[in-house]
C-alpha cells in the first residue's frame, strides 16, 4: 500500500461552494476522492498530450443499409491491425448497428484512426473515450 500523504487547499469560498455542488449527485464521496479523481485523469490527458502509449475506445452507431460504411470501417481497422485490440459488433435493429473498437498504441494514431472513423459517411454518432494502459498510480 502506498504512503497517504495528508494535504490542505486554499481557495476561495465561491470556488469551494462550486466544488461542493459538484459532489452533489455526482460519483465522488467527498471532496478528496473528488481531487483524486481529476488528478487521475489529468494524468491520462498528459499520456494523450505527450503521444505516449494509450488505450482509446471508439463506440459508432450506423445504418448498415447505407451505402458501404461497413466495409469501410473493416478496412480502417485493417490499416492499423496491430493497434486493435477488439472489435464488437451488435445489431441494434432492423437497421442500425453499434460497434464498439478497443485500440491501443501511440496517442496520435489512436486519434487519427478515431477522426477517420468518424469522417465516414453513414455514420449516425461516434463516441471517443481517450484511456490509459495503467501507467498512472491509484
Ligand atoms: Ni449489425
Amino acid at each position: 500500500m502506498s504512503d497517504l500523504v495528508r494535504m490542505s487547499i486554499t481557495m476561495d469560498r465561491d470556488l469551494s461552494d462550486r466544488l461542493d455542488s459538484l459532489l452533489e449527485g455526482g460519483r465522488n464521496e467527498n471532496r478528496s476522492e473528488f481531487i483524486r479523481d481529476m488528478i487521475r485523469c489529468r494524468l491520462v490527458e498528459r499520456e494523450w498530450e505527450q503521444d505516449q502509449e494509450v488505450l482509446g475506445t471508439i463506440t459508432i452507431v450506423y445504418d448498415h443499409h447505407s451505402s458501404d460504411v461497413n466495409r469501410r470501417l473493416t478496412h480502417l481497422q485493417h490499416e492499423i491491425h496491430d493497434n486493435i485490440l477488439a472489435t464488437t459488433h451488435v445489431h441494434l435493429t432492423h437497421e442500425l448497428c453499434a460497434e464498439v473498437i478497443i485500440a491501443r498504441g501511440k496517442a496520435s494514431g489512436i486519434k487519427k484512426f478515431a477522426d477517420a472513423v468518424r469522417q465516414q459517411k453513414g455514420i449516425l454518432h461516434t463516441a471517443f473515450s481517450p484511456s490509459t494502459l495503467g501507467k498512472v498510480e491509484s
